[in-house]
């Protein structure tokens, strides 16, 4: 059994990952509904990982054996009025998430739980990546989004996405 700060902070952590595919794929649509089919591919893709999160966040809880406790995901509200909002809105989000990732760490770190501190290693270098790909693609928005040759070709880099099961596998 984990300690009950820690625990609560990872059940919180369902429902944040949660969130974040419901973020992203009101993305997405957002994306596919003006045309740029592989911006909207592109956040998909995002949120299928961000599933996977919730899950790996779920399976660790049961291999503690602790109770999972679902919350309300609550509706995304962040009013896309450019192409380049979804763009620093993800990035936001995932300074955000990272910030949660790191406080839980810190959490497990002050009680010596060494377990969780080895489980969360993942996710603190999977956010590192996280928040690289979101970097990449606002610089990649501002270099070629404004020509709509640019924008064309970088909708067919972004098409080219597939998704990937996570590298971190929880028996
Ligand atoms: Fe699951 Fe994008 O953090």
């Amino acid at each position: 059994m984990l300690k009950e700060k820690v625990s609560g902070l990872l059940n919180e952590q369902v429902n944040k990952e949660f969130y974040s595919a419901y973020l992203y794929l009101d993305m997405s649509d957002y994306y596919i509904e003006k045309g740029l089919n592989g911006f909207g591919n592109w956040f998909k893709v995002q949120a299928q990982e961000e599933m996977d999160h919730a899950m790996l966040f779920i399976q660790y809880l049961q291999n503690n054996g602790e109770k999972v406790t679902l919350s309300e995901i609550k509706a995304p509200d962040v009013d896309f009025t450019g192409h380049d909002i979804p763009l620093n809105e993800s990035l936001k989000h995932e300074q955000f998430v990272t910030e949660s990732i790191h406080n839980i760490y810190d959490e497990a770190f002050a009680i010596k739980d060494y377990r969780t501190i080895q489980f969360l290693d993942w996710f603190v270098k999977e956010q590192g990546e996280e928040e690289k790909n979101a970097e990449d693609l606002i610089l990649k928005y501002k270099l070629f989004g404004s020509d709509p040759k640019g924008l064309y070709m970088l909708d067919t880099e972004l098409a080219a996405r597939v998704y990937a099961p996570p590298t971190l596998v929880l028996d």
